[in-house]
């Protein structure tokens, strides 16, 4: 190690192309400086710049005269307004003058095109270290080309050779301390290097970040800092995917693998050279220098198993190879990839089969025109049948240990079964697995496929280390801070409580009320039930009734329960949904005089005589089911609920018959969705089913409503509403019913319980606590995953990732999996939130524990 410990910042285009920018690159250089070492600034051209000499390039010799002078005054005035002397950039000048000049300009040679290319970043360079000194940083300007000096590989074209090169360095330890002698504080250009025979080369597309990482090896760096617009690499294009989450630690190879397979933020060519010189490299923000960015170094992939990314790459092309004589046929391999090198076109994926090859070509990797394709085709023509599949788009899975989570993917294959998979790729590292899909549909799966990932827990989001705030959290406006949930607020009364009752269910009901206050804002709705299955304790029964909810029922027990807890409301507020209950139930409901709905034939066919007279709603399937989990999902073929479409012309025939009128019709069709659109879609069906209905006067679309877990976007009420009011303008005539359950309750209720004991066992480390799946049965039943906090313990940082279990002789009695807790001890209360719906109510008695306390705060 050489006693220089330097640190290397590399600003791209936009960051050096205002004072205001450069004056941030001065106090970021400072604050580097005072840790004591030296600083080496890498910077681009000028926001800009770089086309415009490409435009030069391109233009006739005699029109490039007057696109020189227009760089050289922009970049005069730029220099005014820093302040600085434009005779710092004379040696600039005097250059573009010997380019345009040149014997080789006519012709546009490479090398002469490195050297006009070069000229952008040496004038930015050349202003920042004018100014910087002028600023009060004293800043040495350094030729790159005297440090950084380019390879040509083997298969090297000449484009490539001087356009798009690649450096190979090592830690020179004397350069480190004879650079530090010169100056603490240097400034240099990104993209540009000189080959063996001393010219100008540039390092191609995104090259200032893989200058950074050179001069970062070169100088046994202590870090490497890419300044860039965004606040680090995302684990999916936030553009697409709000929720995506910020990437706080990976490795170079999965850092490596997300930039390859689409992540713009880097440029993937950076990664060897800090790879191989051991050198951290930084992600960072320059408008919010203070957000912690991603750190990529060689420790990060000790964490738990996790996709870190999803990423995607668009304009792929797939040639499809079918030969029958290919089967055991040595050589044919190697004469079709000959081909592909003949036209200078590089391989990505690869399936092959008994008689096919399928392969993809990267646009990225390939200067992939019509003409080429369409020569590769003639040559492979000759071996065998040849087929272009094309626009694809590549959408891979990036993760450490990647056949290790594979059945843990079953809900991203299924997202993927209902689409056109070309081509799956599992890469040999075990690093990523890859569909090839159609172009068309690739951007609209990434947000379900990134939820997917989250739900199933195969994106280990709530580890901190690892995964830090949504894109969407990020982008908040700043002041805008998130109160406490309330059982944060209330953290005193609840171990009160827990001291007092043992383990216990408490509910808050104030909260209750400002959800049902949220869904009374959307305004097509005319009546609102609560589904009391979510949570039937009586006080909250009670408190939604008075707020104006009616209430819905899937049992005459429950309705029983209604009647005897609410004795004052109305029959008529009363839905009776059941499903496969026996004749007797409906028979109480009927006598009751509340809502039935009927979900099958049967009841009609064969229990006719009791629906004489009645006014009843017709349950109907409306296909595929919706919601967190498959099990929650109540629509499509395989589901037990509702009548098919096609069977409600006879359920209508037999209702006539029995002299029941139809005044309803109903459905709902899964639990848990936060897709805004889906109730509008299930309003305009049902209505569209209603005109036959002569008696018709509501229709009723379900509950379903979500609630979100860590890293998924809250369901937008307004974006429900405008679904809605569009369809209701279509069919004013009937009243909109809606009957959610979770989303007025699940937020109220936590579970509060003590920890028994804690156990290490193969390194995994277990907090027991003493309530159980027989409490909360939502993580073992649908891998429900419900934030856990250690309440005696709730200002403590977390440093522990334990898996939170319960009594119960199951090994499916988890509560938790991986969770970041403070080190818990026996006795501690543990807060289980997010347990007011589907808790207590699904509870059981499952080894002789008695249920669990309700407790209202
Ligand atoms: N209406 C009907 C006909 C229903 O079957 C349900 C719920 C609802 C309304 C209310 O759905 P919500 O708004 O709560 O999503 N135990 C599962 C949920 C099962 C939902 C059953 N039906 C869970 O813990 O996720």
């Amino acid at each position: 190690m050489s006693a220089a410990q330097w640190i290397v910042l590399k600003f791209g285009g936009t960051s050096v192309s205002t004072k205001a920018r450069w004056a941030t690159i001065g106090k970021l250089a400072n604050s580097r400086l005072a840790e004591g070492g030296c600083v080496l600034i890498v910077v681009s051209a000028v926001s800009g710049v770089t086309d415009q000499l490409k435009a030069l390039i391109e233009a006739e010799p005699a029109a490039r005269a007057e696109l020189a002078q227009r760089l050289v005054e922009q970049h005069r005035a730029f220099a005014a307004e820093l302040g600085v002397d434009a005779a710092i950039l004379a040696e600039v000048e005097a250059e573009l003058d010997e380019c345009l000049s040149s014997p080789h300009a006519a012709a546009r040679a490479f090398p002469w095109q490195a050297r006009v290319f070069a000229l952008g970043e040496l004038w930015s360079s050349r202003l920042g270290a004018a100014f910087l000194t002028a600023s009060g940083t004293t800043t040495e300007w350094l030729d790159a080309r005297t440090q950084l000096s380019a390879q040509a590989l083997p298969n090297q074209g000449d484009w490539a050779r001087h356009l798009s090169t690649t450096c190979q360095v090592q830690h020179a330890p004397a350069l480190a301390e004879q650079l530090a002698q010169a100056g603490r504080s240097q400034i240099t250009q990104g993209f540009i290097a000189r080959n063996l025979s001393g010219e100008t080369v540039l390092l191609g597309r995104g090259g200032s970040d893989t200058s950074a990482a050179c001069f970062g090896t070169l100088l046994g760096a202590s870090r490497v800092e890419i300044w860039t617009d965004v606040p680090g690499m995302f684990s999916a294009n936030p553009r697409r995917v709000p929720q995506a989450r910020l990437l706080r630690h990976l490795d170079y190879d999965e850092a490596q693998e997300i930039a390859t397979t689409g992540a713009k933020v880097l440029h993937p060519r950076c990664l060897g050279p800090v790879r191989e010189g051991g050198v951290p490299l930084w992600i960072k923000d320059t408008q919010r220098p203070d957000l912690e960015g991603t750190c990529i170094d060689a420790s990060g992939g000790d964490g738990p198993l996790s996709v870190k990314a999803i990423s995607h790459r668009i304009g792929v092309t797939l040639v499809s190879m079918e030969s029958i004589g290919m089967w055991q046929q040595v050589g044919f391999l190697a004469d079709v990839f000959d081909y592909f090198r003949r036209h200078g076109l590089s391989v990505d994926l690869i399936g092959s089969a008994e008689t096919n090859v399928t392969v993809s070509l990267d646009p990225s990797e390939n200067l992939l025109s019509a003409d080429t394709l369409e020569a590769l085709c003639a040559d492979l023509a000759r071996v065998c049948r040849v087929k272009v599949i094309a626009p694809c788009a590549a959408i891979t899975l990036v993760g450490r240990g990647m056949r290790r989570m594979l059945h843990r993917l079953s809900e991203v294959l299924a997202e993927f079964g209902e689409q056109r998979v070309h081509l799956v790729s599992q890469s040999s590292n075990n690093l990523n697995l890859t569909f090839v899909v159609d172009e068309s549909i690739a951007e609209a799966l990434l947000p379900r496929l990134h939820e997917h990932l989250i739900r199933a827990r195969v994106m280990a989001v709530d580890d901190a280390r690892l995964f830090g705030p949504s894109w969407e959290a990020l982008s908040a406006p700043e002041d805008v801070t998130l109160p406490l949930p309330w059982w944060q607020r209330e953290r005193d009364k609840l171990l009160q409580i827990a001291a007092e009752q043992g383990p216990a269910y408490v509910y808050h009901l104030d909260s209750v009320r400002n959800q049902a206050r949220r869904l009374q804002q959307i305004e097509p709705v005319d009546r609102w039930f609560y589904a009391i299955k979510a949570n039937d304790h009586p006080q909250l029964l009670q408190a939604l009734v008075a707020q104006g909810f009616g209430l819905e029922c899937v049992s005459a027990a429950e309705v029983a329960h209604v009647q005897r807890h609410c004795a004052d409301l109305d029959a008529a507020r009363i839905m009776f949904t059941p499903n496969f209950a026996p004749r007797d139930e409906y028979r109480q409901a009927l006598a009751a005089d509340v809502m039935v709905t009927v979900d099958a034939l049967h009841a009609l066919a064969q229990w006719g005589e009791d629906f004489a007279g009645a006014q009843i709603a017709l349950r109907v399937d409306l296909g595929p089911g919706r919601g967190h989990h498959d099990k929650v999902r109540t629509g499509g073929s395989a589901s037990k609920f509702g009548l098919a479409p096609s069977e409600l012309a006879q359920a209508q025939e037999l209702a006539r018959k029995v002299g029941a009128k139809v005044v309803g019709l109903h459905a709902h069709l899964g639990s848990g969705i936060l897709d805004p659109q889906h109730w509008a879609e299930v309003y305009a069906q049902l209505a569209a089913l209603g005109e036959r209905f002569v008696d018709l006067r509501w229709l009723d679309i379900g509950g379903g409503l979500g609630v979100p877990g860590q890293g998924e976007r809250e369901l937008d009420l307004d974006l429900v509403a405008a679904g809605l009011a569009k369809v209701k303008a279509l069919y004013p005539q009937w009243a909109l019913h809606m009957e959610p359950g979770r989303y007025l309750v699940a937020d109220a209720g936590v579970l509060l319980t003590r920890v028994t004991q804690t156990k290490l066992k193969h390194g995994v480390r277990f907090v027991g606590v003493d309530a159980g799946m027989n409490a909360l049965l939502r993580p073992a039943l649908y891998d429900a995953v419900h934030p856990i906090a250690n309440l005696t313990r709730l200002d403590e940082p977390a440093t522990e990732t334990v898996t939170v279990v319960g009594p119960i002789c199951e090994s499916g009695d988890v509560l938790g999996r991986e969770r970041r807790l403070p080190a818990s001890v026996e006795g501690d209360i543990i807060a289980i939130a997010q347990a007011g719906a589907y808790g207590a109510v699904m509870a059981n008695r499952y080894n002789r524990r008695p249920l669990i306390a309700e407790v209202l705060l």
